[in-house]
């Protein structure tokens, strides 16, 4: 890999249309996060950006449901989210958003350089047009009997039924969601991103970065190589939510969502950087890295570097490390079906119990393959897991050291045991780097809490409540050697849970950690006064679980 300076990091930007559940979380957010921690805690430069997604359909739709303008929506969810995220210790840089003048400034300023350059192609085209609401209709605005299976309702875009991909004139009796008026087709232009001449470029972009994951690779390769190759793709739209297309012949018309979302990316690091935001997406020593779920991985991996490519003076996403879905339960989260764990819910249920979720999503993060959240899941790694490895071990070091040295941190042992089970450190902290560096967090989490297991076997063999009477040295060298893994393990656990991590800190009076001290040094000065002991994890009952399934099937 060539050497790096800096990472921009950016988790993919939030549709301002509802809360955020744990899908979102365990798919795109919490394994950014980690990934960011880590990095800090390596000293490594990183800017970490995001913002909420504040045009496009879902705003709209969402918008005429409530009968209220999108601007009313988009500022109710952009705080939500905000907040949530924030709540969940979602540590970007910054949390911008794309309804902002900044961001206009941004998207128009990058539209007409790519005019300017000639790199549209302006096309006539006939669409579906409401003569009662007087407006061109977004595919997902018609409605009518699927070609396929003939079920009523389908969308211009997609039969839910059957699951095919639809255009608006594939749909028998179309009808507006508007006014249930049929639509008439008018002639209309719009300035199109030639894809199919950008193709042999992108092309040898994707085949540039083979060690992109394979589901990754799949769906760039499948659009590169389906029947038709890549198509001419519109970057403006005849809606009037979103950001005005800078030219006077396209009055009325907006901004493509999936033009303008992505570059509120740099929209969020120019308003983070200032005047020096140019070395975050325009020297060739940055990384640009997306993190986004599966569901925009070709907005990323192909249309968005064929933007930046046409611009020419950008970097191109060098790791995008998608992942696929969450289920909940055996079933597809649905935000219209309410069959989701909401996180601003969550936190009110479980108060200061985020890590046990980022714990549980973690292990379960569908990295490579859809899986599934589920409430004893849930549980059993809450009580099992956490309370019963990491808590116990913790509690055990903290109760110890008050009971026979009022709180005074021991000297460390020098056998074998002791310098094997501080080496593990270092050995547990190499392999945690290389699964986070190939972004595979649930073998890093894995390996985190095999330490913590290491501190029980340690304890469980040297038995210091029975060398306390016995051998007294020995016992004082157990406990300080097992206060110095402690230590480590508050670092190591950091980018995963921390809450935690912050709270074992605060215990043993140890300041901040770095991923480079993490190696079996002493971390807590022998002599130095442990803190109070608190409880890391309590368990979660079986009450609170039937809880939570019963909610769900409400
Ligand atoms: O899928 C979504 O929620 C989109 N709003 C993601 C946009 S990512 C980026 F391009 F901004
Ligand atoms: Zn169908």
């Amino acid at each position: 890999m060539k050497p790096y300076k800096r990472t921009t990091v950016t988790a993919a930007l939030p549709y301002a249309n509802g809360p955020i559940h744990i899908g979102h979380l365990a798919g795109c957010y919490l394994p950014a996060d980690i990934y960011v921690r880590y990095l800090r805690m390596c000293e490594k430069e990183v800017s970490f950006v995001c913002g909420s997604d504040e045009h496009g359909m879902a705003i709209t739709m969402k918008a005429r449901k409530e009968n209220v303008p999108p601007a009313v929506i988009v500022d109710r969810y952009h705080k939500m989210m905000k907040e949530a995220l924030d709540n969940f210790g979602v540590s970007f840089d910054i949390y911008s958003r794309t309804s902002s003048e900044k961001h206009a400034e941004v998207a128009s300023s990058f539209f007409k350089k790519l005019y300017e350059k000639g790199t549209f192609e302006v096309r006539e085209t006939e669409q579906y047009y409401d003569p009662e609401a007087k407006q061109f209709l977004a595919d997902r605005y018609i409605t009518g009997d699927c070609p396929k299976c003939k079920s009523a309702d389908a969308y211009g875009d997609q039969c839910e039924q059957c699951g095919t991909t639809l255009s608006p004139m594939d749909l028998i009796n179309p009808k507006s969601t508007l006014s249930n008026a049929t639509p008439i087709l008018k002639r209309t232009k719009n300035w199109f991103l030639p894809l199919d001449k950008l193709a042999p470029k992108i092309r040898s972009y994707v085949e540039s970065h083979p060690k992109w994951k394979a589901h990754v690779i799949g769906q760039c390769k499948s659009w590169l190589d389906s029947g038709d190759g890549l198509q001419p793709r519109s970057m403006t739209r005849d809606l009037d939510w979103g950001v005005s297309v800078p030219l006077k012949e396209a009055e009325g018309k907006v901004l493509y969502v999936w033009f303008d979302a992505p570059l509120g990316y740099i929209t969020a690091t120019q308003e983070l950087h200032g005047e020096n935001w140019e070395k975050w997406w325009k020297d060739n020593e940055t990384r640009l890295v997306h993190f986004i779920g599966k569901d925009n991985i070709v907005f990323h991996s192909i249309i968005f570097p064929a933007l930046l490519m046409e611009h020419g003076e950008y970097i191109l996403p060098e790791d995008i490390p998608a992942n696929e879905f969450l289920n909940l339960e055996g079933e597809k989260l649905s935000t219209s079906k309410n069959w989701a764990v909401w996180l601003h819910e969550y936190l009110k249920e479980f108060p200061n119990k985020q890590d046990s979720l980022r714990y549980t999503l973690c292990s379960t993060m569908p990295e490579a393959k859809d899986n599934d959240f589920t409430w004893s899941d849930f549980q059993l790694r809450n009580n099992s897991e956490l309370a019963s490895i990491l808590g116990n071990l913790v509690n055990r070091v903290m109760v110890l050291n008050h009971k026979y040295y009022d709180g005074r941190v021991q000297e460390l042992g020098n056998l074998e045991v002791d310098k094997n089970l501080l080496n593990s450190i270092r050995n547990q902290r190499d392999k945690i780097s290389k699964s986070l560096d190939n972004y595979k967090f649930r073998e890093g989490l894995a390996e985190a809490m095999n330490l913590a297991r290491l501190g029980n076997k340690y304890l469980a063999d040297e038995e210091p409540w029975k060398k306390i009477k016995t051998d007294p040295d020995r016992a004082s060298q157990i406990m300080g050697t097992a206060t110095q893994l402690v230590a480590a393990i508050s670092g190591i656990i950091d980018p995963f849970m921390p809450f935690t991590g912050e709270k074992m800190r605060a215990m043993l009076g140890v300041e901040s950690i770095k991923w480079n001290d993490l190696d079996g040094r002493v971390l807590v000065m022998p002599g130095s006064q442990v803190g109070k002991t608190e409880l890391l994890f309590d368990k979660v009952e079986d009450h609170e679980i039937e809880t939570q399934k019963a909610k769900l099937k409400k």
